[in-house]
This record gives C-alpha cells, structure tokens and sequence, in this order.
C-alpha cells in the first residue's frame, strides 16, 4: 500500500538482538544519544508515488551513494521526542502530535514532502512497541526518538530532491547534562549567529546545527554547557540556546521568554511552560529580552532565575553566564523555586503522577 496516510508496516525483527544482559548493562547508564535500540523505521518517498516500502527493521547502517543529495545539501529535517515510562506501567508519550506538525513545517521550509501525521505517529507506536524493554527505569530514564527524514536522490544539481528516506531510530537516555538537575552555565557567543530572519531557525534541521558547532565549542573553551545565540540583525536581543529554548522570571512573578518570530525553533516544551506557568498564576509574556537588559536585570537583583528547556534538556536552570568581556551570576547560581516547580509539574504530567486536562500525554502502550 502506499502514499496514504495509513501504510502497512512490514515488520521484519532483529534476528540477532542484544543479550537481556548486555541491555541491562547499557540501560544502567545510559548517558545520552550513544546507546540505540534493536530496531528502525523506515519508509521511503518518491515523486509520483507516495511514501512507500514501510518498515520495522534491524537498525543497520543505511547503504548510501556518494551522489545522495543529502550529502551535498543537507536536505534534511529532523525531530527529537521521548517515550516514558507512566507510573501505572504503561507507556506514553508527549504531544507526538505537536511533532507530526513540526517536522511538517521544518520540511516545507526545506522544500521537502510531507509526512502524513497517522504515518508518523504510526512509525512511533511501533519502534516504542517492539523495543519497549528498551526504555530506562527510573526518573530521569526515558526512550529519546529520533524521527528524521533526508534526501536520499542519486544527484548533484541544486533542486529539491524526487526521493527521500524518512527512518526512525531510538536511544535510551539519562539526563541530558550530567550531573543531574544543577544549574548550568551558558556563553554568549560574540561571534556566531543562528538564524537570521527569513533563513531556517523555526526549522529543526541538522544544517541548524552543523552551524551551531563552532559556536558551541566556543562556549566549552570558555568552560560552559551551551551556547546562547543573540538575534542575527542586532545582536542584541536573546533567541535561544543551541538545543533549547530560553525563559526569565522575575521579581514580581513575570515569566518571560522570547517570541516564536521565525528565528528561534518553537519548542513543544516552551509551548507547555507557558500554559503551565499562566495556569500557576504567573504573567506571562512572549517579548523580546535583550542581553543589556538581561545582564542589568541580574545585577539589579529584579530577575530571578533563568531557564532552558526542551525535549532532552527538560527544564534545567541557568546559573551563571559568561561573555567575552566578564560573568554574570543568576539566583546566587542555584536552581529557583519557579524552575524547579514548573519542571516538576511537567515531569509529572508526562510520568502520569499528575493530572493531564490538556490531553498532552498519549498512550503508546
Ligand atoms: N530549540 C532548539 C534549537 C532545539 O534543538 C530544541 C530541541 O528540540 C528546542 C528549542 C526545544 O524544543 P522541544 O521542546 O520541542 O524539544
Ligand atoms: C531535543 O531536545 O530533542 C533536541 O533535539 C536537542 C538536541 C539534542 C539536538
């Protein structure tokens, strides 16, 4: 069957899968992104005929050729998501839908077909299902998925692509930053932009963040997490971190994070915070904050506490910032109350320990 949005998944299982012992050893600890599962989603497009050919398979390598468009162009759109363990021993999984649409509107951008939402949230249900030994135990365990989709044509002219190959994979995952939820420091990069208006920073794809590299390591020679990129016209105002978005609460309760203008990558996990911090009683604002203001704000004693927040990242306070010309220090570089609060309430809504009147959590298994 092809090109609908219900495809018939040939399910073809790892004939030789990892030992219960070798797996128990991977899950104790994890780390995040080197460990992967049994098993991939793949489901190939061509023009003309749809997406067709969808499986569940061994994860093996991709045989590529050299001339694969991807490899020249980087047509390629991506997305990041995770299954959890719920506290009643189910599975489940965070508005998957919220990602069918994204990954959607990162490939439009990138002149890329789309992936009807049933077929994708399909490609999930059966990775999770047929690998689901593989999900951590324990508060900060979880499946991170990686859904991606790439321009798999044999050719060289600068076109969109007539074929691409959409795979799944799967990686059981600790906390993003290690050490578990202590405050991180981030550098503002004087060098490096992300996205300048009109290019690709409300898309997640991997061109996004081959350029954040440089910039990245920037922020390590520097001794920090992660990098926080400025906006590209001025250089003035705060967009986001290299792999996550970015909230300040201040004095008097105000919750702030900056507006989704087509520069910054519009998180699922922001969009949840800002219900979330408004259902707690906080105003809350989408508004430019620039770094002048930021850097003021902290001295002055009116900001609070800053945050980051996303899918691997979760909520992770922001203790100290550094720049080419000094440090900052935020909340005396402990993690605040609002932060480990709103990060909470989010655990707890995806981990099924509290209630969900929004429909955020779907069932896998
Ligand atoms: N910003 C960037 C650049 C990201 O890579 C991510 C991670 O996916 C986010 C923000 C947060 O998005 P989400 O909350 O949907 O994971
Ligand atoms: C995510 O949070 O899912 C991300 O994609 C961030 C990073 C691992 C790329």
């Amino acid at each position: 069957m092809s090109g609908g949005d219900k495809l018939d998944f040939e399910i073809r299982p790892n004939p030789a899968p990892v030992s219960v012992a070798d797996r128990a050893t991977l899950l104790a600890d994890p780390g995040f992104g080197r460990v992967f599962t049994d098993h991939m989603v793949t489901i190939r497009y061509a023009d003309g005929k749809g997406w067709y050919d969808p499986r569940v398979e061994a994860r093996a390598p991709i045989p590529m050729d050299p001339a694969s468009a991807v490899l020249h162009y980087a047509q390629e759109v991506f997305e990041g998501m995770k299954a959890y363990r719920s506290v009643d021993g189910g599975v489940t999984l965070f508005r998957p839908g919220a990602n069918a649409a994204r990954l959607n509107t990162s490939a439009q951008r990138l002149a890329m077909p789309s992936l009807p939402a049933p077929v994708f949230l399909d490609s999930l249900h059966r990775l999770v299902e047929i690998d689901r030994e593989w999900i951590p135990e324990g508060e900060d365990g979880s499946l991170y998925l990686r859904p991606f989709m790439f321009a798999s044509e044999v050719f060289l002219g600068v076109r969109p692509a007539n074929e691409y190959l959409y795979c799944v994979i799967a990686s059981p995952v600790g906390a993003y930053f290690s050490g578990g939820v202590k405050p991180v420091t981030v550098w503002v990069s004087p060098n490096y932009t992300r996205a300048a208006p009109g290019g690709t920073g409300a898309a997640k794809c991997g061109g996004n963040y081959a350029a954040s590299l440089a910039a990245q390591a920037e922020a390590i020679e520097a001794g920090c997490d992660q990098v926080v990129f400025l906006d590209a016209v001025e250089q003035r105002y705060v967009d986001e971190l290299g792999g996550m978005n970015v909230f300040f609460v201040y004095d008097d309760g105000t919750v702030v994070t900056p507006p989704l203008t087509g520069t910054i990558l519009p998180g699922i996990t922001r969009d949840a915070i800002l219900t979330l911090a408004a259902e707690a009683g906080h105003r809350v604002e989408e508004r430019p904050v620039s770094f002048a203001d930021w850097q003021s704000d902290a001295a002055g004693g009116r900001l609070r506490e800053v945050f980051a927040c996303g899918t691997a990242a979760v909520v992770t306070p922001i203790g100290q910032v550094r720049f080419p010309d000094g440090e900052f220090t935020i909340g005396g570089g402990e993690p605040g109350e609002v932060t480990m609060g709103l990060r909470q309430q989010l655990v707890d809504i995806q981990r099924g320990k509290a209630a969900d009147p929004h429909g955020w959590v779907h069932r896998v298994l």
